[in-house]
């Protein structure tokens, strides 16, 4: 039978504070939105595309080297094979090795299949250009974070082991819902709503699928400046050459 309302709803429009073309990231919300991801979504979800010294880069979340340094020692990769060109220990276990800020975030599961085994068969993508590969971006990442738990409407079937959520193309989902109040303890003190950390994670997925977007508006700027100047001086010149002619 077909089910009713599974046109997805249009996201819900932000003021982004990186909107526009004088628009910069608030680097407080990345650093929380990094957080969110850290602690809520990496555990099924890729970020395949940043590296760790993304995060002390310029016009990113303004981490400091040595901050960037520390985050990344946190993760446990897989270790280059020893000088036995051996990859396991004596357990059998995979050789890891401490994050440097060279490396990139590793990914939560080994290969397609077992995310999938984890995920009812659904794959979660990876998250590295999320925010420019659906229609909406960081509007379409924000509302649906909060499309979870809204009444289903009349009429409409949620599959089995799938969630219903409006802004998700055919509605029915099959990610859990990944945000609870109070879920993360911000560490800047700002009260963890569902809001608050769907706002967080939206931003910090932006700045990680346009890490330079700030230098580009910035060049933008300087060119624009450069060629109204460059008009005015033309202007002059062409009245200075000219002065006295028919
Ligand atoms: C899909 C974001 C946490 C499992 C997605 C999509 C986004 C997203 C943007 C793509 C939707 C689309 O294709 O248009 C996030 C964010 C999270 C988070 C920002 C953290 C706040 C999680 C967690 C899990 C998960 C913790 C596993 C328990 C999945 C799965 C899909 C998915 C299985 C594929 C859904 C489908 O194709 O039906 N997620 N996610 N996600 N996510 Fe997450």
């Amino acid at each position: 039978a077909a089910s009713t309302h599974s046109e997805p709803l249009p996201p819900q429009t932000q003021n982004w504070s990186f909107n526009g073309v004088f628009g910069t990231y608030d680097k407080g919300a990345v650093q929380r939105g990094f957080q969110v991801y850290k602690e809520v979504c990496s555990a099924c979800h890729s970020l395949n595309m940043v590296a760790f010294h993304d995060l002390s880069g310029k016009g990113g979340p303004g981490f400091s080297e040595a901050q960037a340094r520390v985050i990344a020692s946190g993760y446990n990769l897989p270790a280059e094979p020893n000088e036995r060109g051996e990859t396991l220990d004596d357990k059998g276990n995979r050789i890891t090795r401490p994050g440097v800020l060279a490396d990139h975030f590793p990914p939560p599961f080994p290969n397609e299949q077992a995310a999938r085994a984890a995920n009812g068969g659904a794959l979660p993508p990876d998250l590295s250009l999320m925010a420019k590969a659906r229609q909406g971006g960081p509007d379409y990442i924000y509302s649906l974070m909060l499309g979870f738990g809204q009444p289903v409407p009349h009429g409409f079937t949620v599959q089995e082991g799938k969630y219903y959520n409006p802004y998700f193309p055919g509605r029915n989902i099959s990610m859990p819902p990944p945000l609870h109040p109070g879920q993360v303890r911000f560490a800047d003190g700002t009260p963890p709503t569902v809001e608050a950390q769907a706002k967080a994670v939206a931003t910090f997925l932006a700045w990680a699928s346009e890490p330079q977007l700030e230098a580009r508006h910035e060049t933008g700027f300087k060119v624009i400046a450069f060629l109204v100047l460059f008009a005015g001086l033309l202007f002059l010149s062409y009245r200075r050459i000219w002065h006295g002619k028919p």
